[in-house]
């Protein structure tokens, strides 16, 4: 029997979300910004044409991309993979990827890992900041992680849903229960993609991907919902004035297609000159350049630094196979190219979301508390918005006889 089930997950601590490092404005709040509401079209939507991906042959691929050893690397009894796919050859278009395999590979699902942007790296956020098999040390060795929940894929998220699919040929995925990932704007990516495979599953009555269920975090979801919990989370958490977010409630309409007046405009400058620079993905952290020590409870706000820096070490991309055709550098965690370029994005992935859950597959979306930049009170918004039926009503969640988070199914 299928279960569907969707689980909120609302941790109470630090921040889920991957920091993309640098001061300054985040990738996803630019992204946002470049366009009005107006602008904010429906690039994309949730029926897709059926079209034969491109699998070129993979003999040998497997083995070639196989990383023998990374650099500063503890020992480890895992096998780990990356290298590029090819997408297209005539385009000359390729997919970049990481695999890491856990020590239980058969029991295991595949997990592949997005990151947001959009146009900003798996591997070089989530995966070598906690997520994947190792995090980078101030001094540029790399230590081992415990928290490999599955066997990892990772990519670079500037990417086509629509290609990824392809990505995975070069892994045994047919027999693997396989979830998708991601946070931040891979609240976009991640049902997306879990919808085309579904949908290829339909079209061609096969498991093409034994996609099990999907889980966002700190994800954008619904463009409405993620402007009213932006504000209302800036006034509750003290951060604008009550006077400030009146004006807001008041002067703007965040619905899609809606004109966003003047007046709205000037009252969301008072709110982005009130709030300040504060470090946006954990609001009570100091930026990694402060004097303050920068770790609060195992987190460390100056962690994409040290992943910037040896990324770029020539034996590091040697090592993974990676910048094989001398890119221009240096590598950047976020790509403002595909930002700016970026026009499939659609208004609202609730109506995507359902039709998962309809399909039996198991979404669960989690939101850490301390994030600004997609809120708390926006996925709070998009829940209530789904309006499915609650199996288990709010509960706290534990860890280490301390709650830890709140859980509602
Ligand atoms: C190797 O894997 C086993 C489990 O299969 C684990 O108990 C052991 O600690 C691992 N060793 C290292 C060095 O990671
Ligand atoms: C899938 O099954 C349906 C109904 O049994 C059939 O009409 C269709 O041709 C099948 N498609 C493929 C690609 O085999
Ligand atoms: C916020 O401002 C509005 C409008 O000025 C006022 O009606 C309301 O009582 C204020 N709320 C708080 C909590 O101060
Ligand atoms: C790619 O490698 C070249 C050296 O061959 C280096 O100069 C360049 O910075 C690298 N590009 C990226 C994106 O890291």
């Amino acid at each position: 029997m299928r279960v569907a089930t969707a689980s909120i997950l609302l941790l109470s601590f630090a921040c889920v979300a991957v920091c993309y490092g640098g001061r300054g404005i985040d990738p996803l709040t630019e992204f946002i910004k470049g366009r009005s509401a107006k602008r904010w079209a429906n690039y994309g939507t949730t029926k897709h044409e059926y079209k034969a991906v491109y699998v070129g042959a993979q003999e040998g691929l497997k083995e070639a991309d196989m990383v023998l050893s990374l650099p500063g690397q503890p020992q480890v009894n895992f096998s780990q993979y990356s290298g590029y796919v090819t997408v297209d050859p005539d385009a000359r278009r390729t997919l970049f990827y990481y695999f890491a395999e856990s020590q239980d590979s058969c029991s295991t699902p595949l997990v592949l890992w997005l990151n947001g942007g959009p146009g900003c790296s798996s591997l070089g956020s989530g995966g070598m900041t906690g997520l994947g098999p190792f995090r980078v040390n101030p001094d540029g060795k790399l230590f081992g992680t415990t928290n490999i929940a599955g066997t990892m894929l990772q990519m670079l998220s500037s990417l086509n849903p629509q290609l990824a699919l392809d990505s995975l040929t070069r892994i045994e995925y047919k027999t693997r229960e396989m979830y998708i990932a991601g946070e931040s704007y891979a609240g976009h990516y991640a049902p997306q993609l879990a919808s085309l495979i579904m949908q290829n599953n339909k079209i061609t009555n096969q498991t093409v991907v034994n996609l099990k269920g999907i889980t966002i975090g700190n994800a954008l979801i619904d463009i409405e919902d993620y402007h009213r919990g932006y504000y209302e989370y800036l006034w509750t958490h003290a951060l604008i004035s009550n006077k400030t977010h009146q004006g807001i409630v008041d002067y703007c309409n965040f619905s899609p297609g809606a004109d966003i007046s003047d007046r709205c405009m000037n009252y969301r400058y008072e709110a982005e000159d009130a709030v300040g620079d504060i470090y946006p993905y954990h609001i009570y952290a100091p930026w990694c350049s402060s004097s303050y020590s920068s770790m609060i409870s195992g987190y460390d706000q100056c962690s994409s630094d040290y992943v910037k820096s040896y990324l770029n070490i020539p034996q590091v991309q040697t090592a993974l196979h990676a910048n094989v055709t001398a890119i221009p550098g240096p590598w950047k965690v976020c790509s403002p190219i595909v930002r700016r370029h970026w026009k499939d994005s659609t208004d609202t992935l609730l109506p995507t979301i359902k039709e998962l859950m309809a399909d039996g597959l198991r979404v669960r979306i989690y939101s850490g508390d301390t994030d600004s930049v997609v809120s708390i009170t926006a996925t709070m918004y998009s829940m209530a918005k789904m309006e499915t039926a609650v199996k288990t009503p709010w509960y706290p969640w534990d860890t280490q006889q301390e709650v830890g988070g709140y859980i509602v199914e």
